[in-house]
């Protein structure tokens, strides 16, 4: 199949991310310094399982080391937090990841403020939030949105004083590539729409982005008709759904309907293949800089 011009390679650019930490990496095994990334996973969703194992596969590519502890869905809230206890007290481990979504009766919100803001490589920490939020970047930055953000650059493409229009209001992506693209900032200085379930209007907002980003976690929710031609998109949502093609099955989409949207688009990223691998390098590039920091 001829590969439309307008696709935005998330394989390629992630892969050269990873090959720009390899003289880091270099660096601290000289000083004896083997970085460790290690995953806390609760329950069996099968999304969660397929992410974290494609972390660790990266992250053993590169030499870095990892481990998954997987508690049972019914675990305590405070078992996962005696757990981060001892592994925020490990000096083995330089960046620490919970796997979200966690289960309803265990608070997000206390988990990730649990975790040694210095291991946050998830930047998921409350400190690493703020300090993205008032611009000072030298926190850890969630790695889809620090991901979206370097994808489009080394895309070529710039959005200094462009309209980005951001659809999802989530902790993981939404608000914080909100706050990381209107910073007067090398690389930002956007005009940022945050739109959401609440929002009036919803397409008429999409239709005046430069930039539009889905990341609302519903199928295929944006159509052509929504995207101003030559539109940059990015997809960041992924959902499985029922295969219409084969009975019993199921297929992955994302939150754009891709076959609609590609001919209009300017710039798309595929999905999957677009927004995934810069997740996984972004995590990779912070847990470098953890252990730099942590054994400077
Ligand atoms: N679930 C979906 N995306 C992410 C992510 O970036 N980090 C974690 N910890 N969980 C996720």
């Amino acid at each position: 199949m001829k590969t439309p011009c307008n696709l935005i390679d998330g394989r390629a650019i992630a892969a050269q991310v990873l090959e720009s930490l390899r003289p880091r990496l270099d660096r601290l095994r000289a000083r004896g310094v083997q970085p460790g990334l290690v995953f806390v996973r609760v329950g069996e969703d099968p999304a969660s399982r397929v992410y974290v194992e494609r972390k660790e596969k990266t992250a053993a590519e590169l030499g870095i080391r990892s481990l998954t502890h997987v508690l049972p869905e019914s675990a305590s809230e405070e078992s996962l937090l005696a757990l981060l206890d001892r592994l925020n007290a490990d000096a083995a481990w330089h960046g620490i990841l919970v796997q979200a979504p966690l289960p309803r009766h265990i608070r997000a919100e206390r988990v990730y403020a649990a975790i040694r803001p210095d291991k946050d490589v998830d930047g998921f920490h409350p400190m690493n939030m703020g300090r993205l939020l008032i611009g000072d970047l030298g926190g850890f930055i969630p790695c889809t949105p620090a991901g979206i953000q370097e994808l489009l650059v080394r895309a070529g493409l710039s959005w200094e004083g462009a309209h980005v229009v951001i659809l999802g209001r989530g902790n993981i992506v939404g608000k914080p590539l909100a706050a990381l693209l209107c910073q007067k900032a090398p690389r930002a200085n956007a005009t940022v729409t945050l739109c959401h379930s609440g929002t009036r209007d919803l397409p008429e907002h999409c239709r005046r982005a430069d930039i539009l980003v889905a990341a609302l976690g519903v199928p295929e929710y944006v159509k052509a008709f929504m995207v101003r031609p030559g539109a940059v998109v990015v997809d960041v949502g992924v959902s499985r759904v029922p295969d219409p093609t084969r009975p019993g099955a199921t297929r992955l989409v994302g939150d754009v309907a891709f076959a609609e949207v590609q001919p209009v688009a300017g710039w798309i990223t595929p999905n999957p293949g677009g927004v995934g691998p810069m997740t996984i390098a972004m995590l990779m590039q912070n847990t470098v800089r953890a252990a730099e920091q942590l054994t400077a």
